[in-house]
């Protein structure tokens, strides 16, 4: 039996994993749970799971949901109370799933704690990379990553060394303006960013998918995880999201990992690995007929690609520079107060204003996060729609 301490639970992936935990009850079961400001459904989610310990990002509704429950769990809130939720003692599997560098401290604090570390919080790879290796290495805990791409390359590099590997490729949809011309793309609104077509998640990573940033966070995230160089991880684009990853081997051979698009199947193999179950999702359908292509990224069309393999290639604090000046361009924009150009703008100039540095703590990763949300903050107010 495996006792989740699940982070996000209000989200798109903590929903599914509460659909995975559901299918599986009896080897699954949530020992904490936290999220941020949804109280009426985290409310419904405790009377169904009966976590002990509980926490949301504000103290009033920490306390509304002392007066509604019916049942007498832990109940704490901000980021202590998600912290305390990380490293609860009855919980042996941290599912994080926090939208954002909100996350990194608590993926760190478990995986020093020696716990199974299921990450859907790509961020916190990006931003804290090689301090998460280095809490994965010194608490002997495991880290299984549960965004799609790289969980289908946990399961095609499993047993192979390093030397073998020659490359791997992980896919993107294109997102919603795959086909769009640079001057339309240029134009385009809120509502048909967030209109992702193979997709359905939260509003953040759909605009990260529209911008293609999505996916240069993702080669960061397979640099850590996986320990390749940034000339060893490409992008390919493939609109049916049915392929998830490839492995190229020394020899010219490829191994291509398939599945529905469906977030449930990655994250119930990080719940239950090395097991294979049955689960939520039916199993895939080859008697349809299907057409699948794969293309090369356009940089021109999607700048945030490129940005993304510089952070990379730079190293040190340069991936934290990246994504804090992405989380606040792309929380401008979808309050309206920058257009969708601007994201890779903003990102590019607070790229070039701050300076990169070797990262040895926590401390001064979050230190840059802050000056680079900061500067892109400043950036923002220069540049209204
Ligand atoms: N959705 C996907 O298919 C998908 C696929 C691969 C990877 N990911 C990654 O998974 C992560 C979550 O994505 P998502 O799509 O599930 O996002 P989402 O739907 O926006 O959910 C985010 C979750 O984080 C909670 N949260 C935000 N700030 C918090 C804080 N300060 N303290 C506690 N909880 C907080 C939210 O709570 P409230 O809603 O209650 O405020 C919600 O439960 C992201 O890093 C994303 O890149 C997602």
């Amino acid at each position: 039996m495996r006792h989740l301490a699940l982070l996000g639970s209000t989200g798109s992936i903590g929903t599914s994993t509460l659909d995975v935990v559901a299918a599986h009850p009896d080897r699954l079961a949530v020992a904490a749970m936290a999220a941020g400001r949804n109280r009426e459904l985290f409310r419904a989610q405790c009377e169904r799971f009966r976590p002990g310990c509980v926490s949301l990002a504000r103290p009033e509704d920490a306390a509304w949901l002392e007066s509604e429950l019916s049942y007498r769990p832990v109940i704490l809130h901000g980021m202590d109370g998600l912290m305390a939720c990380a490293l609860e003692a009855g919980a042996d599997t941290v599912v994080a799933a926090v939208v954002g560098a909100a996350g990194l401290a608590s993926v760190e604090a478990a995986l020093r704690r020696g716990r199974r570390v299921c990450v859907a919080n790509k961020e916190s790879l990006v931003v804290g990379g090689a301090l998460m290796r280095q809490a994965l290495a010194e608490g002997g805990g495991e880290l299984l990553p549960i965004d799609s791409e790289h969980c289908a390359l946990h399961q095609l590099l499993a047993g192979r060394a390093p030397a073998e590997v020659r490359e791997i490729r992980i896919t993107a949809s294109g997102g919603p303006f795959r086909d769009w011309d640079l001057r339309r793309i240029k134009a385009a609104t809120v509502q048909e960013a967030l209109n992702h077509p193979t997709w359905k998640m939260g509003p953040k990573i759909t605009i990260d998918s529209a911008t293609l940033m999505n996916k240069g966070l993702e080669v960061i995230e397979a640099s850590v995880l996986f320990g390749l160089q940034a000339d060893q991880i490409q992008v390919t684009v493939h609109p049916q999201s049915q392929v998830h990853a490839m492995a190229g081997f020394q020899d010219g051979t490829y191994h291509l990992q398939v599945c529905a698009n469906d977030m449930k199947l990655p994250i119930q193999y990080t719940l239950l690995y090395p097991d294979r179950l049955p689960g939520p999702v039916p199993p895939y359908d080859w008697n349809t007929s299907r057409a699948w292509t794969f293309d090369p990224p356009d940089p021109e069309r999607f700048p945030c690609l490129p940005l993304a393999y510089a952070a990379l290639r730079a190293g040190g604090t340069a991936p934290a520079i990246l994504n804090a000046a992405n989380e606040e361009a792309v929380g401008a924009f979808l309050a309206g107060a920058v257009g969708f150009w601007q994201i890779q703008a903003c990102v590019a100039e607070v790229q070039a204003s701050i300076p990169v540095e070797p990262a040895h703590t926590l401390e001064q990763v979050m230190d840059t996060d802050r000056r680079a949300r900061v500067a892109a903050m400043t950036w923002i107010r220069q540049h209204p729609v």
